[in-house]
């Protein structure tokens, strides 16, 4: 029989009227039946996530420190049912899939320590006049509810990035899991609910998307919205939120830039890495690579050898690189895009082809700016590489976009990798590597139409909180 997974409200696992099959998109097998929460299960998990929101606004930093410490503990017994999760529901190799639960663990550790160092500051009031005599101090406190709303690519720590920090500055939280891979945030549940978690300051509903999402952005019980997601989501969401703080982690057509005398050999692999890695759905996959005219056709065919070598298959085989995309439209429309290129007068240099929901890792080549797979976020397994003349050439490219989560540039140059840090319009510039990199604890958020606010344990807890300003009068 098949399992049947209910919602998480007010630490009770409560069963709905309807449950939606929820199918492996590389072999279509059913996995689980996952709940669909009516109306009525998100108004009674907001009501219990509001009464909790003061209980856990009072908890102990140390007590909420030691709760993620030990969910931390809890998901490194448990890695190897965790990433095998996340490969039967989001399609992720397994190998790609155990490396996001190790990051997972880290987050939940980050954010245990950061629990325990939430500061203000003291302010030196008489550098004005007036503020003689008077003392202020900035304390952050809990902004209350937040809504939670994650993606289905990194099922597991994307879902750490919100609640971890949230529960660290003493919030309560609403979670809305990708409808793609539930199974994840409804496991992390359980691993609270066993850490002690206060009843109602975690709750995880699931079901319809959009139905949920709407009620969760229009409830006034809500304070801030945290999400992940596509842009059109994202900006619609700010549109409707009113008054709430809202986080947007976004997409984007991520781009590097090689410049000449770079030794060419130490780089690929980590470029074909940061280009193909969860079949390219990361928000900071290597979408575009720039090259410096003088070293580009090595590039271009070490890299398709390169790409040559990935094996394609079953997400839980440990040999496989590539597997399934998240849906069958999803290989529709990344197929459209390559044709669209092709038709365009792009070369498509290698891949191009699709077995049964895989698409073949894809390389092209002479791609015009203006092409579907160069301006919009592919979020499939494709990276272009273009010729450039100079990196100043290359900064622009990377600059005529409506996205700027990260980029990359490969240089010997001091001088040029300064100047590319200032020019280039992006949320993080990687010096000597892709852009495809992340580590938990760094400021992660994109400018233009990436987002708005940034995660990253530290800055989470600051969107997190409310500063409150406290003024002694001693005259
Ligand atoms: C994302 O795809 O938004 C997150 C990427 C990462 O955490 O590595």
């Amino acid at each position: 029989m098949l399992l049947k997974k209910h919602l998480f409200i007010n630490g009770i696992w409560k069963e709905t009227s309807q449950y939606t099959v929820l199918k492996s998109p590389y072999s279509g097998q059913a996995i689980a039946e996952i709940a669909v929460a009516t109306d009525e299960d998100v108004n009674k998990a907001i009501e219990a996530a509001s009464i909790a929101s003061k209980i856990i606004a009072k908890l102990p930093a140390h007590k909420r420190s030691a709760i993620l410490y030990k969910v931390a503990a809890l998901l490194q017994e448990r890695l190897d049912e965790a990433a095998r999760i996340i490969a039967m529901e989001a399609g992720k190799p397994i190998s790609t899939a155990k490396t996001e639960v190790l990051r997972t663990i880290q987050t939940y550790k980050f954010a245990a320590e950061e629990a325990n160092r939430i500061t203000g500051e003291t302010l030196p009031l008489d550098a004005a006049p007036g503020g003689e005599g008077k003392i202020a101090y900035t304390v952050r406190e809990p902004i209350g509810v937040i809504g939670a709303i994650t993606p289905f690519n990194f099922p597991m720590n994307l879902v750490a990035h919100k609640v971890g920090p949230a529960i660290a500055a003493g919030n309560a939280v609403v979670l809305k899991p990708a409808s793609q891979t539930p199974l994840s945030a409804l496991f992390i549940a359980d691993l609270f609910e066993i850490a002690g978690l206060p009843a109602g300051a975690l709750n995880v509903i699931t079901g319809s998307g959009k139905m949920v999402g709407d009620l969760i952005v229009a409830d006034d019980r809500i304070n801030m919205i945290t999400f992940t997601g596509s842009p059109a989501v994202g900006i619609s969401i700010k549109n409707k939120a009113g008054l709430k703080r809202v986080t947007l982690e976004l997409g984007s057509n991520s781009a590097l830039i090689v410049d000449e005398g770079v030794q060419i050999e130490n780089i690929i692999p980590r470029c074909v890495n940061g280009a193909f890695s969860f079949q390219g759905q990361v928000c900071i996959s290597l979408q575009r690579i720039y090259v410096h005219e003088t070293i580009y056709d090595e590039f271009v065919s070490k890299f398709v050898a390169e790409t040559k070598k990935l094996k394609h298959g079953d997400p839980l085989d440990p040999e496989t690189d590539i597997s399934a995309l998240i849906s069958t439209n999803d290989v529709s429309r990344v197929m459209d895009w390559i044709e669209e290129a092709e038709q365009g007068g792009a070369d498509i240099v290698s891949g191009g082809q699709v077995e049964g929901n895989i698409l073949l890792p894809t390389v092209i080549t002479n791609v015009s700016a203006s092409l579907k797979v160069s301006c919009e976020e592919v979020f499939g397994p494709i990276v272009l590489i273009n010729k450039i003349g100079s990196v100043e050439q290359g900064i622009e490219l990377v600059n005529d976009s409506r996205f700027g989560l990260q980029a990359g540039i490969y240089t010997n140059n001091i001088h040029t990798a300064m100047m590319a840090a200032e020019k280039l319009h992006v949320g993080g510039v990687m010096i000597n590597d892709i852009p495809t990199f992340r580590v938990d604890h760094m400021p992660y958020g994109g400018v233009k139409e990436s987002g708005t606010g940034k995660e990253g344990i530290k800055y989470a807890v600051q969107e997190m909180t409310e500063l409150k300003l406290v003024v002694i009068n001693r005259n």
